[in-house]
C-alpha cells in the first residue's frame, strides 16, 4: 500500500536515524545522496555534536552532500587520501528480493557507485515504496552518457530494447546537467531479467560514463514504513 508525503517522511527520518544507529565512532563513513540519506546525513551531525559519536569522517557522493555534511559540521575526506570506506548509507529509487538497486534518481549515481563498491558495508535507506519483485518495473534506469555522445548512445539503448528520453530540468530551461557535466538518459525498459549484464552491457557503450544498476554491494537494506500510524523500520 502507498503511502501519504507526510507519513513517506515520517518513514525516511526513522529509516535514517536506524542506519545511523549502526555507525561506530573512528569510521570513514560513505555518505549517499537523496532526501533519505539526507536525513542521515542529518543525524550523523548530531550524534558528533552530542559527543555520542566521535573521530568520524565522511565521503560525499554528490554537491548535495558536500551542502549537507558542512552545514552539519561533519569532517571530510577524499578518495585520494583513504584506502577504505568502513560504512556507506545510501538510498535507492528500486531495491529487488536480491538486494539490488536502481539509482541515480538524484542524478548521483556515478559518485555513488564509487563509494558504495568501496564501502566494507554498504546500508541502503529505503520507504516500502521502493520494493519492487523486478528491477525497472517503477523507475526507468538513469545513465549518465558525455554530451557528445547523446545522441549514438540513445540509439544503442533503443537498439536493447529501452525507450531512453534527456532528464529535463526543473525549473531550468533544458537538461539536467550532473555534476561531473554530463547528461542523464533515463532508459525505461518494460522489465529487467538481467541486471549484471545489462549493468556491463550499457557500461560497454562508449560514451556512458555509469548507469543506475547496482548489482551485489548491498549488505543491508533497512526498509521504513507505516505501520498503526507509527514509524516501523525492519530489515530486508
Ligand atoms: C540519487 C539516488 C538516491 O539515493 C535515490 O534517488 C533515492 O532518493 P530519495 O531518498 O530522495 O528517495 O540514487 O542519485
Amino acid at each position: 500500500m502507498s503511502m501519504t508525503n507526510d507519513l513517506v517522511v515520517l518513514a525516511k527520518q526513522e529509516v535514517g536515524k536506524s542506519a545511523v544507529a549502526r555507525i561506530q565512532s573512528n569510521s570513514i563513513v560513505g555518505l549517499g545522496t537523496g532526501s533519505t540519506t539526507a536525513y542521515a546525513i542529518q543525524y550523523i551531525g548530531e550524534r558528533l555534536k552530542s559527543g555520542d559519536l566521535k573521530n568520524i569522517v565522511g565521503v560525499t557522493t554528490s554537491f548535495q552532500g558536500e551542502v549537507l555534511a558542512r552545514k552539519y559540521n561533519i569532517p571530510l575526506t577524499t578518495l585520494d587520501v583513504i584506502d577504505h570506506i568502513d560504512i556507506a548509507i545510501d538510498g535507492a529509487d528500486e531495491v529487488d528480493p536480491k538486494k539490488n538497486l536502481i539509482k541515480g534518481g538524484g542524478a548521483a549515481h556515478t559518485q555513488e557507485k564509487i563509494v558504495d563498491s568501496l564501502a566494507r558495508f554498504l546500508i541502503v535507506v529505503i520507504d516500502s515504496n521502493k520494493l519492487v519483485d523486478k528491477l525497472g518495473s517503477t523507475c526507468p534506469l538513469p545513465v549518465e552518457v558525455i554530451p557528445k555522445a547523446v545522441t549514438p548512445v540513445m540509439r544503442q539503448l533503443e537498439q536493447l530494447g529501452g525507450k531512453p528520453e534527456i532528464r529535463m530540468g526543473l525549473r531550468k530551461a533544458g537538461p539536467v546537467i550532473t555534476d561531473q557535466g554530463n547528461l542523464v538518459i533515463d532508459v525505461k525498459f518494460k522489465e529487467i531479467n538481467a541486471p549484471k549484464t545489462l549493468e556491463v552491457t550499457i557500461n560497454n557503450i562508449p560514451g556512458v560514463l555509469e548507469n543506475g544498476l547496482f548489482v551485489g554491494i548491498t549488505d543491508l537494506v533497512l526498509v521504513g514504513e507505516i505501520i498503526n500510524g507509527k514509524p516501523i523500520v525492519r530489515e530486508l
